[in-house]
């Protein structure tokens, strides 16, 4: 775990990928931006408390959008503090209208609490956290109400899942819809003019080489457009460990039976792979033996990818 202060009072965690790493502004109203995964709640808090902000006094949640990583701590938060919450509008929408789908909370059997969203960001909109001015730029694709935040005085990006430095954040074309990728490199498009010293994504470390990583990701998004069979891969991979790290081990012999049980796996592979379910669950699960990403322990299975 890393912990530090970017810009006055603003401190940057970083967190593994069950959690997104996310933000803390310390002063008599404290703002927060992304809370984490909600079974991860209590490391959530120990974080926040340990740079001495007490979560009942939180005025301000900015979350970048509302996937299950970026949102968890909210509703528990907002109980604790009736603090404000901010959304982009298409993500207000989503939370306002009760629609898990939209968030992907459903589709992939994910954890999480509605919460009460008080205010609407648009793309433009400049927020204040205390001195600290951050410009809403409205980044589509990964997810639909996706937003970046852009500090132009320090040169600060606050990228989310937007822009990594090596890789693509998964790719849900049957949620996003099949403009999905194109949307996404329209958004990458946008960063690319911004001047920007250092970049905080929703996971990993941060960096500072933003045209190398919006280069990166272009390339990802060109072999996804010439490769359909990549996306699927990619997806289920992902969202295999994923399912490892919200269960942190589950016997082997239920893991296929489970994922036969949500609606993700199925579609996926209906999708992209001719319903051939339990050729491509071997296939993938041996790549990750083989790699050690995923190991066995006792009839368990657990993945050494951190949370
Ligand atoms: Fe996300």
């Amino acid at each position: 775990m890393l912990k530090n202060e970017i810009l006055k009072d603003l401190f940057f965690i970083e967190r593994g990928y069950l959690n997104s790493n996310h933000f803390v502004y310390r002063s008599k109203s404290p703002t927060l931006i992304d809370t984490g995964y909600l079974s991860d709640f209590d490391e959530t808090q120990r974080l926040i408390s340990g740079l001495g902000v007490n979560l009942s006094d939180v005025s301000l949640i900015i979350n970048t959008h509302t996937h299950c990583d970026h949102i968890g701590g909210n509703h528990i938060i907002q109980q604790k503090s009736g603090c404000d919450i901010a959304l982009h509008k298409v993500g207000k929408y989503f939370i306002d209208a009760q629609d898990d789908w939209s968030t992907w909370w459903k589709y992939y059997n994910q954890e999480a609490d509605f919460f009460k969203c008080t205010k609407t960001l648009e793309d433009g909109d400049i927020i204040a956290i205390g001195p600290h001015r951050f410009q809403v730029i409205y980044t589509p694709g990964h997810a639909s109400d996706g937003i970046v935040l852009y500090n132009s005085q320090e040169k600060i990006l606050i990228s989310s899942d937007t822009l990594w430095e090596d890789d693509m954040a998964v790719m849900t074309l049957r949620i996003e819809g099949s403009m999905a990728l194109f949307h996404a490199q329209e958004s990458l498009q946008k960063l690319e003019s911004l001047d920007v010293k250092r970049i905080y994504p929703g996971h990993g470390r941060p960096f500072s080489n933003l045209k190398k990583a919006i280069l990166k990701s272009k390339e990802k998004i060109q072999r996804y457009l010439l490769d359909r069979d990549l996306i699927g891969n990619d997806l289920i991979k992902r969202i295999l460990v994923y399912t490892l790290l919200m269960k942190k081990s589950i016997k082997e012999k239920d893991l296929f039976p489970y994922l036969m049980d949500t609606y993700w796996f199925k579609e996926t592979v209906d999708l992209y792979f001719n319903s051939e379910y339990e050729i491509k669950y071997d296939e993938i699960m041996n790549t990750f033996f083989e790699r050690g990403i995923i190991k066995k322990e006792n009839k368990n299975l657990f993945t050494i990818v951190k949370p």
